[in-house]
């Protein structure tokens, strides 16, 4: 069975930071059970080959670039969610709640999928909208490397707010390691990011909330 409710107690802080920073970085959210079980999932549908090459852009502009990202992905499907893809499910429901409550964002729904970035996978700066898809609001990532040491790279570099578009000021950035039950939340449309490169298969769960799909007439 899986003890869910841990994030619970810290989603009014996420939000907070979110709302103030644009961004929240917080570790062991989760119970280690959890995070065990996402992992070891994650980690058997690899060996199952049932990730694909992760895209850039959506609809007529959908393309592979490996030299901007070099990630694979495993979409969750709704209809066919496993244990603990509910149980997390069930905590970002408690996520974005805070979040509608701390902010005017009026997130809706989210979607996601585990990540594997394997050795020299990387994802090169970026915001995480597409021209053609805005109604990504709010990023989450949910590393699940249990066993991850320095020198395995794949740090997750965040330009902060104040460093705007301007992205030559390094010294804005901050690096996160992206070591199992970190959970690192942010403004889709304003914190610019990158994978550095890895040395290891790095695993993770990438989602995002979104708001209703407004249709244009
Ligand atoms: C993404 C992304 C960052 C990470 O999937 O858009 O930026 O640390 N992921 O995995
Ligand atoms: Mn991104």
């Amino acid at each position: 069975m899986i003890s869910n409710g841990q994030l619970l107690h810290r989603a009014d802080s996420i939000a907070a930071d979110l709302a103030r920073d644009g961004i929240s970085v917080a570790t062991d959210v989760l119970s280690p059970n959890l995070v065990f079980s996402l992992t070891a999932e994650a980690r058997t549908q690899w060996e199952q080959d049932q990730y694909r090459l992760a895209q850039i852009g959506t609809g007529d502009t959908k393309q592979h670039a490996t030299e901007v990202r070099s990630d694979r992905v495993r979409w969750w499907d709704d209809a066919e969610l496993s244990d603990p893809q509910r149980a997390y499910k069930a905590e970002l429901e408690q996520l974005r709640v805070a979040i509608n409550r701390t902010t005017m964002l009026g997130l809706f729904e989210w979607e996601g999928h585990y990540a594997c970035y394997p050795p020299g996978g990387h994802y090169r700066r970026h915001l995480d909208v597409f021209a053609n898809a805005r109604d990504r609001q709010v990023s989450t990532i949910l590393y699940l490397n249990d066993d991850w040491r320095p020198r395995d790279g794949g740090e997750l570099r965040i330009w902060t707010q104040a460093a705007g578009p301007d992205w030559a000021l390094d010294s804005l950035t901050i690096d996160v390691e992206p070591r199992a039950g970190t959970l690192v939340v942010f403004l889709s449309e304003d914190i610019y990011h990158e994978v550095l490169p890895t040395r290891a298969d790095r695993f993770s769960v990438s989602g995002w909330f979104r708001t209703r799909p407004t249709t244009v007439l």
